[in-house]
């Protein structure tokens, strides 16, 4: 199983941080218009203001922006308000959809003046099309081959000025040259329980979803930091409310309907808490090898080590370490276990945090 099954498979779970055919459907009545609803990511969104009114100044056409975090932080939705903010259109398109280095030249050679490029996955694009990408970002320019073999000429091509907008989940898979051909990187971050909680209330408002201050706590503290899950986790507690209260949510019930789908008080779901379960019951907290951990729950390798760890790391829960899966005394005190003498933790500590940042360990 490759990353992306691993996220296919995580899109089937409630705190997935994937789009599912359902987030598909509702993000777009969701998504903020203009960077004044943009909420949290105060860096990024005061960087691009700049560049984005420096470029309406002028009259021109924004630089290239690139967008790197992990899934559901709102990448495409800043693309779109990019394009929102400027007052041009915008395609859409992504790094997977882009087999040939023609399919890119059609693409660039309909572009209207300033027009935002969207182009989603940048990090899977395809060898000849990413060297085409370079000189169109860079010269507005591109080489259209035309025939085959020998005879084969290249007939360049001009553009107009557009503003390619790349997203990535994976920044560092990005060559070098692509990178910095961008005239801003916006990295995005987790965010804060406090901001995710102005992603629920807004939502709600939008869904005509009743809640109050702490249910919308009780919702983001469960969220991972991330407003995608965010929303999804509030039209399930939305029709537990609906079927089993009067449709008012509070933090009782917030709480009532996450327990139901299993997602508990820190955001961790069923097969988190297996994996968590093992290590410290099985393992007395490890050092313990990843196959090993992995048979003892059931699960392939590769669903342990990019579902579940990569949140439960950023949680500082577990970590990796040379010898092994560990887990930290922060996990023995979640899961409400007290550790064996002597063995907690390894050294390890966790704060809890989880606003670490790391997404991509
Ligand atoms: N800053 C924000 N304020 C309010 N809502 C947000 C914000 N960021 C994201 N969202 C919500 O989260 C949803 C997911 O965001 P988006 O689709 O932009 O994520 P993404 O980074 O493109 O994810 P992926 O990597 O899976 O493509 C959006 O529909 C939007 O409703
Ligand atoms: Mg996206």
């Amino acid at each position: 199983m490759n990353w992306d099954d691993a996220a296919a498979e995580s899109a089937e779970r409630l705190v997935g941080p994937a789009a599912d055919r359902e987030d598909q459907a509702v993000e777009a009545a969701l998504r903020p218009r203009d960077l004044g609803e943009f909420i949290g990511q105060e860096r990024v969104r005061q960087q691009l203001d700049l560049v984005l009114r420096a470029a309406r100044a002028r009259g021109g056409t924004a630089d290239h922006v690139l967008l790197s975090g992990a899934p559901g932080l709102g990448k495409t939705t800043l693309s779109m308000i990019i394009a929102a903010e400027m007052g041009v259109p915008i395609r859409i398109t992504s790094g997977p959809a882009i087999q040939h280095a023609g399919d890119l030249a059609a693409i660039l050679s309909s572009l209207t003046e300033g027009e935002v490029l969207f182009l989603d996955e940048l990090h899977r694009m395809s060898r000849p099309a990413e060297e085409m990408l370079y000189m169109a970002m860079e010269d507005f320019r591109v080489d259209v081959v035309v025939g085959k073999g020998p005879g084969a000429t290249a007939i360049p091509l001009e553009l107009p000025p557009f503003t390619l907008v790349g997203a990535t989940t994976r920044a560092g898979l990005l060559p070098p040259p692509l990178r910095d051909r961008f005239g801003f990187t916006g990295h995005m971050e987790f965010y804060a329980p406090a901001e995710l909680e102005r992603v629920i209330h807004r939502s709600a408002g939008l869904l005509d979803v009743t809640i109050d201050t702490a249910g919308a706590a009780e919702i983001a503290g469960r969220s991972r930091g991330t407003p995608r899950i965010a929303n999804r986790l509030l039209r399930r507690v939305r029709d537990y409310a609906q079927v089993r209260a009067d449709g008012v949510v509070t933090r009782e019930v917030a709480a009532k309907a996450l327990e139901v789908y299993e997602v508990d008080g820190r955001g961790l779901d069923r097969l988190d808490r297996a994996v968590l379960q093992a290590l410290l019951k099985l393992f007395g907290g490890g050092p313990v090898g990843l196959s090993t951990l992995a048979v003892a729950v059931g699960e392939e390798r590769e669903t342990v080590e990019e579902v579940a760890e990569p949140f439960l790391v950023r949680e500082g829960l577990l970590a990796r370490t040379p010898r092994g899966r560990v887990a930290t005394p922060a996990a023995w005190a979640h899961l409400g276990l007290v550790p064996p003498q002597g063995t907690a933790g390894a050294g390890t500590s966790g704060d809890g945090s989880g606003q670490s940042g790391l997404f991509d360990s």
